[in-house]
């Protein structure tokens, strides 16, 4: 069977790298793929979607798997499904769990999931009355797709307003912020918490622990993720049976009961305020870097619970974790998360003894000739794996050592919430 995998990023990267051990696969395509991908498989393009799914037909692809959020929110997957390719991706209607804020925050009032007390709005009156009837900081959401950049926490009642001005002119997002939601702040530790999704069933995978901000210490910019780790031991059991029962549960009922099921991947962005879990946001994807953990995590059957979500018969599948940990270190280019970087050579440095356990992901990297460039961005996430975190974090480290390029940063203290305990 031939498959292709949606996107270009290390999330993508990932997936492909995973799914190579599985003999089933004879080919793995990459739309558009990167500059490392093609070692991996063969990467496509087209001009447009229609060609893309003309292509999936002409060569019988057997599966589609869809990485980001843009192409799940334009629909990439129903059009799919009606050429009887076989997706792992939610429909363009589910996928308004994370392509409209207002949507999410409706969906979960509507059934019941805890989340932050908002208000959604387009009239800038009614968002500074509501703005006031809050405790500072407040958080502000464009409610369309921003890349990553469309909330903002203000620390200001007259910075809220400004804010809350400047998104429904449409001055800051353009359409997206035209709508907004304005919600109380919540104070606790987040996690991020995947559910693999056949339209009724699910099964959980392990939970990861991002690193939204740039810097050590989780100070600086939010940034698309700097690291992540997982099983994270925040994650207790009553915790997992508690975001089961009152966030899992009601989205997959609940968005049948819509008649739009959900399928694919549903990330919960999870914050947990005195041990209590509340829904901050959905995607309806892999994170990145989280998925850069994760996929490692699986000894078998990650082929089979793509498909399985696919086609709807996760009821039977038969999957193995290992026991392990994975620590992701991303080396981000000079001026991330502010703008592009000018394009470096990377260079790896042997290393005495190669590192068993470990995997450099790539991302924001071109080929030229022999070399790989850095493209910008994210370029690549190191990977380590180990029999508890502390070991896992060595092992990304040490990898990170071999790498070089000019202006390459990275954070020194991923996994730093439970290194510390
Ligand atoms: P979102 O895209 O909704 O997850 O927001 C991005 C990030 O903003 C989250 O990962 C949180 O760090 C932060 N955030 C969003 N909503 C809240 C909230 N109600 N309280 C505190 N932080 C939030
Ligand atoms: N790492 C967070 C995200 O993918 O949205």
């Amino acid at each position: 069977m031939e498959i292709v995998i949606v996107g270009s990023g290390g999330r993508e990267y990932a997936i492909g790298l995973a799914l190579q051990k599985e003999c089933r696969i004879d080919g793995i395509y990459f739309y558009p793929g990167n500059g490392a991908t093609e070692k991996l498989g063969k990467n496509i393009n087209f001009k447009t979607d229609k060609d893309f799914v003309e292509f999936a037909v002409r060569q019988k692809i057997g599966l589609v798997v869809i990485g980001p959020e843009a192409p799940l929110v334009e629909g990439l997957a129903d059009i799919l499904r009606e050429n009887d390719i076989l997706v792992f991706g939610p429909s363009a209607k589910a996928a308004r769990l994370e392509g409209s804020k207002v949507y999410m925050k409706e969906f979960a009032r509507k059934y019941d999931i805890p989340t932050a007390t908002f208000l959604q709005t387009q009239d800038y009156t009614e968002a500074c009355r509501f703005i006031e009837s809050l405790n500072l900081p407040i958080v502000l959401k464009a409610d369309g797709l921003c890349a990553g950049k469309g909330v903002i926490i203000a620390q200001s009642y007259a910075e809220a307003k400004a804010t809350a001005k400047e998104m429904l002119s449409g001055k800051a997002f353009g359409d997206s912020g035209r709508k907004i939601v304005i919600e109380e702040y919540l104070e606790g530790f987040e996690l991020s918490v995947f559910a693999m999704c056949d339209g009724k069933d699910f099964i959980l995978l392990p939970v990861a622990q991002d690193h939204k901000r740039l810097l050590d210490g989780d100070k600086g910019p939010n940034t698309g993720g700097m690291g992540a780790y997982a099983p994270s031991s925040l994650a207790t059991p009553a915790l997992l049976e508690e975001i089961k029962e009152t966030i899992i549960d009601p989205t997959l009922t609940g968005m049948e009961r819509e008649g739009n099921p959900f399928s694919g991947v549903l990330f919960c962005g999870i914050m947990v305020v005195k041990d209590r879990p509340y829904l901050l946001e959905f995607n309806v994807r892999f994170g990145d870097p989280e998925c850069e953990v994760l996929m490692p995590l699986f000894k078998r059957g990650l082929l089979d619970c793509f498909m399985a979500c696919a086609k709807g018969d996760l009821q039977k599948i038969d999957y193995e974790l290992e026991e392990n940990v994975c620590v992701g270190v991303v080396v981000a280019s000079k001026e991330y998360p502010y703008k592009n970087s000018k394009k470096e050579k990377i260079t790896f440095l042997d290393t005495a003894t190669p590192l068993e356990n470990a995997s450099i992901i790539f991302a924001g990297v071109e080929r030229s000739g022999k070399y790989l460039l850095a493209s910008g961005g994210r370029v690549l996430v190191c990977v380590g794996k180990g029999r508890n975190v502390k070991e896992a974090a060595k092992n990304a480290y040490g990898i990170v050592k071999t790498i070089k390029f000019d202006g390459m940063q990275f954070r020194k203290d991923i996994a730093h919430q439970v290194l510390e305990k």
